[in-house]
This record gives structure tokens, C-alpha cells and sequence, in this order.
């Protein structure tokens, strides 16, 4: 593969305690295209601006598919994936609702670690940062009519980062939107398309000024199920079970979800993936029945509820702090991640 170096490398962040999340990017990206469905060999080249036509497709039509994961270093230096095929396989799920031609997961792997290993000085070492890697395809034929382009084009950036959300492991705030939806079953909302995210904006935006942190979705027919938030998947522990939402095609299958549904149930905790209304979360509030609530997804990792407002209804979960559970399923999911525990799933891939 071609690799073109930077003849003017960026200053590395000194202050890793201020990252911030996806602000600051390495110096190299990898860039590879596609016509007709059949993929040129890519490169590695000096992070920089992309030139497109303003009549590319997904500027107007947004055919768009991105993926998130991270790289993580571990304390004796190395550097860790984690379920890395994992990531570039549901971005091929992705692409195919999006018309989009599939990428050769072997080769995206090895691309990607050829250009972690360029950037390798950029991986952050203070506990919780890590280095975001945003994989991102889009439709680029330079023309109007509506159709899925012949030109597609894939890259992948790399970011290091710090906390998604401001407050760390802090309990998130969650506004229960009553009335805006992100997708309904038939749509893509169980892709990672750019779009499942642009319509949810106004939702979080109207959140925020309330106060909240995120919006956690109902279901799209009758508002009454719970789905996802922005940026993670849901999970409720109930004094009997750990319920997540059964994926029907309208959320997307997250990793970590995956990954702590394992996790739970190495634990010993009889955790579920089922259909959950918002009524019973209340009602679990309400009676004492639900302990804990908390978000999963690799920038989020996991992210404690502390409160939801359903109807304006201020609904404390637990004592409003981080569950015993929570706090449990976020030590061995980042003991993992981080190397400091045994990897007993072969989930870590190490780039060297
Ligand atoms: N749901 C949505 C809408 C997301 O954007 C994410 C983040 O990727 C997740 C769930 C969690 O998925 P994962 O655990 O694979 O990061
Ligand atoms: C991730 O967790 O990787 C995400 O993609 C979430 C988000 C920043 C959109």
C-alpha cells in the first residue's frame, strides 16, 4: 500500500486531560475509492481536507455510513483493538442499506493498522483517553439524479480523545422524547448512517436546552417501546433481570452492547434482550423494582442514568449516582480494553 508521509507533522496534544472528543485529529488518513463496487488498493496519506464536487451525492442525498471504534495503549506499551472486524462488518450491513458496496474485512483491518501504527505516537496514555477511529463511506458521483453512486468513496480518520461526555463516568441526565422519532422498522434505523444522526438533532438540541444530555428514543409506531439513545444502547437492571432492547431493525446492534450482554452474563446476572416499554421503566422507578440504567457505546462506553424525565415527570434512578452493577460492567469492559484483565473472548486485537 502507499503510504505518502507528512513533510509537516502537527503538534502532539501535551495536556491529555482536556482532550475533548473528536477535535483533534493525527497526521495521516487512509483513503481508498471505489467504482462500480470494485475497490482501488488506497493509501495512506497526510490528514487534510477532501476536495468534492458541490454536486456529490452526499452532500445532497446523504448516502453516508461511518463506523466508530478505538485503539486502545495499554500500561507495558502495546496497543489494542477492540472487536475491530466486528466494527468493519456492520459497516458492510450498513452499506448495503445504503446501496454501497462492501469492503473486504481483512483489508480494511489491515489498512486501518497501518495507519494506527503510522500515527501510533498519537494514542493517548492518561487512564480513560484513548484514539477514536472514525471509518467513514460515502456516495460521490457528480451529478443530481437520485441514485446510489458509482463513485464511493472510504476513509478512515483518527482522533485522540478523551470522555464522550463532558462529566466522565458522571450519571448522564436522559429527556425521554414523547413525540419526535429516529426510525421505524423498514427504514435503516439499525445502520450507522449519517442520517439516523442528523434527524435526531433537533430532538437533542431542544433536550439540551432543557437541561438534558440525550434523548432516549421510543419506537416510531406507538411511542410506547423503548429503543436507544443518540449514541448508545440502552440497559436497565431490574432487581430480577438486566434488560436491553431486542433489536427489530430499528437500533443499531451495538458492540458494546454485545459485549456487555457477555460480560453480565459471565457475572452470573440473567441478562435479557426483549421488547421494554416506557411504562414499565416508570414503573420500575416508581416501585423500587428498577436499581440501575445505563448507556453502552464505544465513545460513551458505559454511561450510568442517574435521571430520566418522561412527561415532565423527573424520574431518579436508583439514588441518582452509579450503580454498584454499572460501575462492575464498566471496570471489566475497560480491564479488557485496556489490558489490565484477561481478554477470556479473544475480543482484543493487538496492532504490531
Ligand atoms: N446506538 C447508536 C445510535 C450509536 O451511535 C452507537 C455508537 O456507536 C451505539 C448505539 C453503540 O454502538 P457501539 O457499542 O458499537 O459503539
Ligand atoms: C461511537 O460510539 O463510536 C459513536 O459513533 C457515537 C457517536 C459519537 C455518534
Amino acid at each position: 500500500m502507499k503510504i505518502t508521509r507528512t513533510t509537516h507533522p502537527k503538534q502532539k496534544p501535551e495536556d491529555e486531560s482536556n482532550l475533548g472528543f473528536g477535535r483533534i485529529f493525527t497526521d495521516h488518513m487512509f483513503i481508498m475509492n471505489a467504482v462500480d463496487g470494485v475497490w482501488d488498493e488506497g493509501e495512506i496519506i497526510p490528514y487534510g481536507p477532501l476536495s468534492i464536487d458541490p454536486s456529490s451525492t452526499v452532500l445532497h442525498y446523504g448516502q453516508e455510513v461511518f463506523e466508530g471504534m478505538k485503539a486502545y495503549k495499554t500500561e507495558d506499551g502495546r496497543t489494542l483493538l477492540f472487536r475491530p472486524k466486528d466494527n468493519f462488518e456492520r459497516m458492510n450491513i450498513s452499506a448495503a442499506r445504503l446501496c454501497m458496496p462492501e469492503l473486504n474485512v481483512e483489508y480494511a483491518l489491515s489498512s486501518l493498522v497501518n495507519l494506527v501504527k503510522l500515527d501510533e505516537e498519537w494514542i493517548p496514555k492518561q487512564a480513560g483517553t484513548s484514539l477514536y477511529i472514525r471509518p467513514n463511506m460515502f456516495g460521490n458521483d457528480a451529478k443530481l439524479g437520485v441514485n446510489s453512486a458509482h463513485n464511493v468513496v472510504f476513509n478512515i480518520i483518527l482522533s485522540p480523545s478523551g470522555a464522550y461526555y463532558a462529566g466522565g463516568l458522571a450519571p448522564t441526565r436522559i429527556f425521554v422524547e414523547p413525540e419526535y422519532v429516529r426510525a421505524v422498522r423498514g427504514g435503516m434505523g439499525f445502520t450507522k448512517a449519517g442520517g439516523n444522526y442528523a434527524v435526531s438533532m433537533l430532538a437533542a438540541h431542544e433536550a439540551h436546552l432543557k437541561g438534558y444530555d440525550q434523548v432516549l428514543w421510543l419506537d416510531g409506531v406507538e411511542r410506547k417501546y423503548v429503543e436507544e439513545v443518540g449514541a448508545m444502547n440502552m440497559f436497565f437492571l431490574f432487581k430480577d433481570e438486566l434488560v436491553t432492547p431486542a433489536l427489530q431493525g430499528s437500533i443499531l446492534a451495538g458492540i458494546t452492547r454485545r459485549s456487555v450482554l457477555q460480560l453480565a452474563k459471565d457475572m452470573g446476572i440473567n441478562a435479557v434482550e426483549r421488547k421494554l416499554s416506557i411504562d414499565e421503566v416508570v414503573d420500575g422507578v416508581k416501585s423500587g423494582k428498577l436499581l440501575e440504567a445505563f448507556g453502552s457505546g464505544t465513545a460513551a462506553v458505559i454511561s450510568p442514568v442517574g435521571e430520566l424525565n418522561f412527561h415532565g415527570e423527573k424520574l431518579v434512578v436508583g439514588d441518582g449516582g452509579i450503580g454498584e452493577v454499572s460501575q462492575k460492567l464498566y471496570d471489566t469492559l475497560t480491564g479488557i480494553q485496556y489490558g489490565r484483565l484477561e481478554d477470556k473472548h479473544g475480543w482484543t486485537y493487538e496492532v504490531k
